[in-house]
C-alpha cells in the first residue's frame, strides 16, 4: 500500500494527491491502486489504453476481465449512444431486457430462466438467497480462499492464512472485513478446492442445513486451476442428495465457453451468477438456473419467496451494450479467444521458465486448462 502521493510533479501525482483527499485511500476500487500512485486513464481502443501520461499499454486487464471486445468497440458504442438519446432507465420495463434475457437463457441448457442485477456481487449474493428460499435452509458451503464478491457470506475464509484457517479436515471460516457477524461464520461451511473426499466429509457434517454449495469452475486466487471432474460430480452428487443445490459462479469463467465453464462438466449447476462481460463494458450482473428455483423470485406466486428488484437492473443501456457483445461473442469468437489466451498462457510460462534456466530456479507450472503435473526442469 502506498504511504501517501508522491510529490513527483506528474499529472498523475496530482491527481493522486486530490484523490487522496476525498477517497480513503486515494480510489474507489482497492484493485486499481498502485504504489506510487494509481494509473490514471484517459482514453482506450481495442486493446490499448492510454494514461493521462501519455503511455499507451496493451490491455491484458481489461477493466478486471469484463471487456471481452476489447474497449470501445464501434458496433456497442454505436448502440449505446443510440440508446443514451432514448433514454437511460425508466420504471417500466423494456423489450431489450426480453431479448437479451432470450439470447444469455438460449446459450446454455442449464439456464430456464434469468434475472438481471448490477453486479457480480449482487448475482452471487442474489443466487445465495435463492437457494435459502428454495430450500428453506440458511447455511451455504464455499471453497477456501475462493473470491466471490463483497457479500458476507460469500466472502468468508477468502483471505484465509495458516495461522487462521485451522485444521484441513474442518477449516475455520475466516472473516474478511472486521465486523463480520458471528451469525455469517456460523453459517458458513469451508471446504477445501478439488479434494472431493475432504469436502464430501465436512459437507456430511451438515447434512440437511445447507442451502446450497457456492462453486467457481476456476477460481482465480485458488491458483486459476480448474475444478476436476471428480471434485464437481462429488459436489452435484452429494447437493442432488441433500436436497440442497450446487449455485456456480461464472462471473468470470462464462467467457470460457460459449455457456460457460459448465460445459466442461457432465453435471451442471442448478444456478448460475454471471457478470463482467455481459454487461458489454456496463455494471451488470445475472443469475440464471432451473425454473423451479429461480420461480422463488416470481411476483405472481402464490407466496412470493424472495422478493427481488433494484434500480438499475436490466437498464436499456446495460441490456443494449450486453446483447451487442455476446451475439459478438459467438462460438467462433470464444474458440479465437480461447486460442489467444493458450498463446498468452504458453508465451509467459515460456518467459517465466527460461528466467528460472538463467538463474536456476526451480520451476513448477501447473497448465491450468490442460491439467498438467509439475514439471520439473534440470
Ligand atoms: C469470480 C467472481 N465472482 C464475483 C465477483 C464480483 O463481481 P463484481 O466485482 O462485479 O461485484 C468477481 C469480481 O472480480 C469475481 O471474480
Amino acid at each position: 500500500m502506498p504511504e501517501g502521493p508522491n510529490v513527483s510533479q506528474s499529472l498523475s501525482a496530482s491527481l493522486y494527491e486530490r484523490a487522496m483527499e476525498v477517497l480513503p485511500g486515494g480510489v474507489s476500487r482497492n484493485t486499481v491502486l498502485r504504489k506510487p500512485h494509481p494509473l490514471y486513464a484517459d482514453h482506450a481502443s481495442g486493446c490499448r489504453v492510454t494514461d493521462v501520461e501519455g503511455v499507451e499499454r496493451i490491455d491484458f486487464a481489461n477493466n478486471m476481465a469484463s471487456l471481452i471486445h476489447g474497449h470501445a468497440h464501434p458496433a456497442i458504442v454505436e448502440a449505446v449512444t443510440e440508446q443514451l438519446g432514448r433514454g437511460t432507465a425508466f420504471t417500466m420495463a423494456t423489450e431489450i431486457e426480453i431479448r437479451f434475457a432470450e439470447h444469455l437463457v438460449g446459450r446454455s441448457d442449464g439456464f430456464d430462466k434469468l434475472r438481471f442485477v448490477n453486479s457480480g456481487t449482487e448475482a452471487v449474493m442474489g443466487m445465495l438467497k435463492a437457494a435459502r428460499a428454495f430450500t428453506g435452509r440458511h447455511k451455504i458451503a464455499k471453497v477456501e480462499g475462493s473470491y466471490h464478491g463483497l457479500y458476507d457470506y460469500a466472502e468468508i475464509s477468502q483471505t484465509a492464512d495458516p495461522s487462521n484457517w485451522g485444521a484441513a479436515t474442518s477449516p475455520v471460516a475466516v472473516p474478511v472485513a472486521f465486523g463480520t457477524p458471528p451469525a455469517v461464520l456460523a453459517d458458513v461451511v469451508v471446504i477445501p478446492f478439488n479434494d472431493p473426499e475432504r469436502a464430501i466429509a465436512i459437507l456430511d457434517r451438515h447434512r440437511g442445513s445447507l442451502a446450497g454449495v457456492l462453486l467457481d469452475p476456476l477460481p482465480h486466487r485458488v491458483g486459476v486451476i480448474p475444478a476436476s471432474l471428480e471434485f464437481v460430480e462429488a459436489l452435484a452428487e452429494w447437493t442432488h442428495d441433500d436436497g440442497s443445490l450446487l449455485l456456480f459462479d461464472e462471473v468470470i469463467t462464462f467467457r470460457s465457453e460459449y455457456g460457460g465453464a459448465q460445459e466442461w462438466y457432465d453435471v451442471g449447476p442448478d444456478l448460475t451468477a454471471m457478470g463482467k462481460m455481459i454487461g458489454g463494458g456496463f455494471p451488470v450482473g445475472a443469475i440464471a438456473g432451473r425454473a423451479d428455483v429461480m420461480d422463488v423470485m416470481n411476483p405472481l406466486a402464490e407466496t412470493l419467496l424472495f422478493p427481488h428488484s433494484g434500480t438499475f437492473s436490466a437498464n436499456p443501456v446495460t441490456m443494449t451494450a450486453g446483447l451487442v457483445a455476446m451475439e459478438m461473442y459467438d462460438r467462433d469468437a470464444v474458440d479465437r479467444v480461447n486460442r489467444l489466451a493458450r498463446r498468452a498462457r504458453e508465451g509467459i510460462d515460456q518467459g517465466i521458465r527460461s528466467l528460472c534456466v538463467r538463474h536456476r530456479w526451480r520451476f513448477d507450472v501447473q497448465s491450468a486448462h490442460e491439467g498438467h503435473a509439475a514439471n520439473e526442469l534440470p
